[in-house]
């Protein structure tokens, strides 16, 4: 039970106190740009991307700059020691996906959160050095420069170490997370911080390290990150706290370029990561699962649709926990598991009559098959190349470790790995074989970066941070504006739910739900909780409206904000 409540308080990703429901009754539209957009969960991140597509980069140039000035000025996800996805789409229409996830060291070993009686030691893949999975962030950017940059990397990380020299203003919501942080932080490191002062709203915050990390990386390329002195400082800090990332771990390093998850669903082409993340699997089985239903008839947050969402939701989960991992090591079946006829067999026993209890729902048969903190942020450029990308360190700073003389956290993203077959990770998800540690396997992740193609065209960019609650997330953020009609800003303010098949309860954001629809459902046998969470998800995305122009959709939960021209 207590890792329910866990699960719970990860999903909550930094809020405001009020609820929108108000702003849902008249259409509220986001910002409107002629040309381009970034959204992201900082002002100054997007402004950075903005002054990149200005100066004549492409959406890819400015997405090493807004990953880079995340790291800066939102160090809670943002990130140079963590990993993350992109999904792109080309002004030529053609489709790719970027894997920069971490990957266990390679001294990891299968059993290596468990006591000598077999037992999970909870914080050990959580918080300090060996939670540690190996850094893929700048191998990502580097990837992404060398295949679709166009500015030399100086130029585009020229805003972020200027930034970083003179300072950021911190927000409200950060002042709040740096206080809630600030003994945890100590306690892992040993020692102060830059980020365990006290830090009030409208203080600027320098980061003199990481602006010379950044120098040496313009200066230097990948290599500096991965070979270089950057790579020697890491490794022997990692090790002088003993951790097991060496040197062999980071030159062992690679993004790699993946084919993207595409299927259709009532006429969209929708395009999303691939393994190592579940995400665009899940969200095409959901919607696979769903198209036989005509959402928009039974209404926005009705009891059917939440009926029959929770239902779609909760099979892909049971699925997700059997098959998906890293595709360098395990077998998927993923064209059987998003094929339509799949997902008919899926929904067979569905009722509208009452719940499907999980404990009497396993993963699919296939025959022949053998066997919290993350950020998003979404860029389209005027040329009308359109990226969404989500990255991480897993929870709040990640491992809360912090190499202190590089200027940034390392992750903690060993524990998005199956510790223990039947064992939840922090975010309440149960894994098996398939997401069992090796060495150098990526953990299996459920980052959701997802662009929507319409009659032919780019028409969405959208993704999420929230653990677990991100495919969910992205899927109703879709459903909102095609099903719903809403606008790109009330589909990412609308109050979302998530079932993910175990726990088998479905969690709603509080006070913003009918509450005779509540009660119908529990009528039905569905377990509410609406508690514990105050938000799910912090959905940033980009509409392109009949007219051309773009809508950016910027998360009320958070600092998120959209900037175009
Ligand atoms: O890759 C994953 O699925 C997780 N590490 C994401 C963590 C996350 O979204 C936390 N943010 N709220």
């Amino acid at each position: 039970m207590k890792w329910i409540y866990l699960f719970l308080v990860v999903l909550f990703v930094g809020c405001k106190n009020e609820t929108p429901s108000e702003e849902i009754k008249t259409p509220v539209q986001g910002v409107i740009a002629e040309n381009a957009m970034v959204v992201s969960a900082r002002e100054e991140a997007s402004k950075i991307g903005i002054e990149i597509l200005k100066k004549g980069g492409n959406a890819f140039d400015a997405m090493i700059a807004t990953e880079m000035a995340l790291a800066l000025t939102y160090p809670r996800a943002g990130n140079l020691g963590g990993g993350g996805f992109m999904v792109y789409r080309t002004r030529y229409g053609e489709l790719g996906a970027f894997d920069y996830r971490e990957k266990a060291p390679i001294r990891s070993k299968r059993d290596m959160y468990l006591d000598e009686d077999g037992n999970f030691i909870q914080d050990k893949s959580k918080k300090g050095e060996l939670a540690v999975g190996v850094p893929g962030t700048i191998a990502g950017i580097f990837a992404v420069h060398e295949k679709l940059g166009s500015l030399p990397m100086e130029e585009i990380l020229g805003p972020v170490i200027d930034l970083a020299t003179k300072g950021f203003v911190v927000t409200e919501h950060q002042a709040e997370n740096f206080e809630e942080f600030k003994e945890i932080l100590k306690e892992v490191n040993g020692e102060e911080s830059i980020f365990t002062q006290s830090l009030k709203a409208g203080d600027t915050l320098k980061n003199l390290a990481l602006a010379n990390t950044l120098s040496r990386i313009a200066k230097n390329g990948r290599s500096e990150f991965y070979e270089g002195e950057t790579a020697q400082i890491l490794s022997d800090f990692i090790q002088s706290k003993g951790g097991i990332i060496t040197m062999d771990d980071l030159k062992a390093y690679e993004a790699e370029l993946r084919e993207p998850v595409v299927f259709d669903y009532k006429g969209l082409k929708v395009i999303s990561m691939s393994p190592p993340s579940s995400g665009g699997v899940c969200l095409a089985q959901i919607l696979k699962s769903l198209e036989p239903f005509p959402l928009s008839e039974y209404g926005h947050n009705s009891l059917k649709a939440i009926q029959v969402i929770t239902e779609a939701e909760r099979r892909a989960y049971a699925d997700r926990s059997f098959y998906l991992g890293d595709p360098d090591f395990v077998d998927i079946p993923i064209d059987t598991l998003i094929s339509e006829a799949y997902s008919n067999a899926r929904m067979e026993n569905f009722s509208f009559d009452k719940a499907t209890p999980s404990s009497s729902l396993s993963y699919g048969v296939i025959p022949g098959y053998e066997s919290p903190e993350t950020t998003h942020y979404s860029i389209v450029d005027s040329l009308g190349n359109a990226i969404a990308v989500t990255t991480t360190l897993n929870s709040y700073f990640g491992s809360k470790l912090y190499a202190k003389d590089l200027g940034f956290f390392l992750n903690n993203e060993m524990d998005d790995f199956s510790a223990k077959p039947g064992e939840p990770n922090m975010f309440g998800l149960i894994g098996g074989e398939a997401n069992a540690i090796e060495p150098q396997k990526r953990m299996l992740s459920s980052m959701t970066p997802t662009l929507v193609e319409k009659d032919g065209k780019f028409w969405m960019s959208v993704g999420t941070p929230g653990g677990s609650a991100i495919i969910t997330s992205v899927l109703q953020t879709i459903l909102n504006v095609y099903e719903f009609d809403m606008t790109m800003q009330d589909a990412v303010n609308a109050p979302r739910f998530h079932h993910q098949w175990l726990p088998d309860v479905i969690v709603f954001e509080p006070n913003s739900f009918d509450d005779k629809i509540l009660n119908d459902l529990s009528e039905k046998g569905y377990t509410i909780d609406e508690e514990n969470t105050p938000v799910i998800g912090k959905v940033d995305a980009i509409l392109v409206l009949p007219d051309g122009r773009l809508e950016g959709g910027a998360d009320w939960r958070g600092d998120d904000t959209a900037v175009g021209y």
